[in-house]
């Protein structure tokens, strides 16, 4: 680099890749090529390689590749996430949506698929309202109730909602899990919190520094939240309904135990993630 504002292409992703590879950050080549898009903001043509960055984006480029470094998730840095076939805005104090939460919404939408008509499905902790819109794009009669205990995830889950023109069908409240839903339901979808308090400190620094801590934390044994929506599911789902959970690693053996001895729900399921983690919950309402 000869100077700031005659940075090269080449040298500022070289420059970019090397630092965001220090870090710790994976896959650092291409997350320094999102960054460069993102620096243009994406209005750009595409730079050759030995083509020189103009002063104010080489300066915007190195901030953002700074943030990256310091840990900083790339959806919020770049405001959006892609979720499945649709883009979702993310923003600090609200839970980004995961891989895992991409499988988690394709059991739901094949399971939605199947619901008679005009169906109700519920989602517990919605987030940037992901699921919500996951299934509520899969069927155009049905209605979906989501709700979340914090106001930031539910301004975020309106504006996702709005801006894929799901507001007539997909219906916001806060409440702290079922307190304020009513009715019952013919699929009930969540990805509670599930971690276990003692073992927060030990997550990646990217999840830990940047994820509210209400997305995360399952309490001692990190199943508080699960237990208490699988007590009160029955309350709300029709006979025959579904109840689908996004569980943790190694928590299979008790969710079932606990589904089936002190619940009473059937047909109970437990599946693995791509990785081959016990990571989805499946049962039904008798
Ligand atoms: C792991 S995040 C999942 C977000 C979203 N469903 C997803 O999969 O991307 C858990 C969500 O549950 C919400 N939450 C935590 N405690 C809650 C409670 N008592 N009542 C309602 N929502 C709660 C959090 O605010 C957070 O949005």
């Amino acid at each position: 680099m000869r100077g700031r504002g005659a940075w090269r292409v080449r040298d500022a992703l070289a420059f970019a890749s090397r630092e965001l590879g220090l870090a710790g950050v994976g896959e650092p080549a291409r997350e320094a090529r999102r960054l460069l898009g993102f620096a243009f903001l994406e209005s750009f043509p595409p730079l050759g390689p030995e083509e020189r960055l103009p002063p104010f984006f080489s300066r915007r480029f190195r901030s953002l590749v700074t943030c990256r470094a310091r840990g900083v998730p790339l959806p919020l840095i770049e405001g959006r996430v892609g979720f499945l076939d649709f883009e979702l805005k993310v923003r600090p104090g609200v839970f980004i949506p995961r891989p895992e939460t991409e499988e988690l919404a394709e059991r739901a939408v094949a399971l939605a698929r199947r619901l008679p008509p005009r169906p109700r499905a519920l989602d517990l902790g919605t987030g940037t309202g992901a699921l919500a819109i996951a299934i509520a794009r899969a069927r155009p009669d049905i209605r979906v109730l989501a709700v979340d205990r914090s106001p930031t995830a539910l301004a975020c889950a309106a504006w996702n909602a709005r801006a894929l023109g799901l507001e007539d069908r997909l219906q916001l409240r806060a409440s702290n899990w079922f307190s304020r839903v009513e009715g019952r339901f013919h699929l009930i979808v969540s990805n509670p919190p599930y971690v276990r308090h003692g073992e927060l400190l030990s997550l990646p620094r990217e999840v830990r520094g940047f994820e509210p801590k209400a997305a995360l934390d399952g309490g001692k044994d990190g199943l508080e939240a699960i237990k208490h929506i699988l007590t009160h599911a029955p309350e709300h789902l029709y006979p025959g309904g579904w109840l689908l959970l996004e569980i943790g690693a190694g928590q299979g053996e008790e969710v079932m135990r606990f589904a089936l001895d002190r619940v009473g729900l059937v047909e109970t399921k437990l599946e693995r993630d791509i990785a081959g983690k016990e990571r989805f919950f499946l049962a039904r309402c008798r």
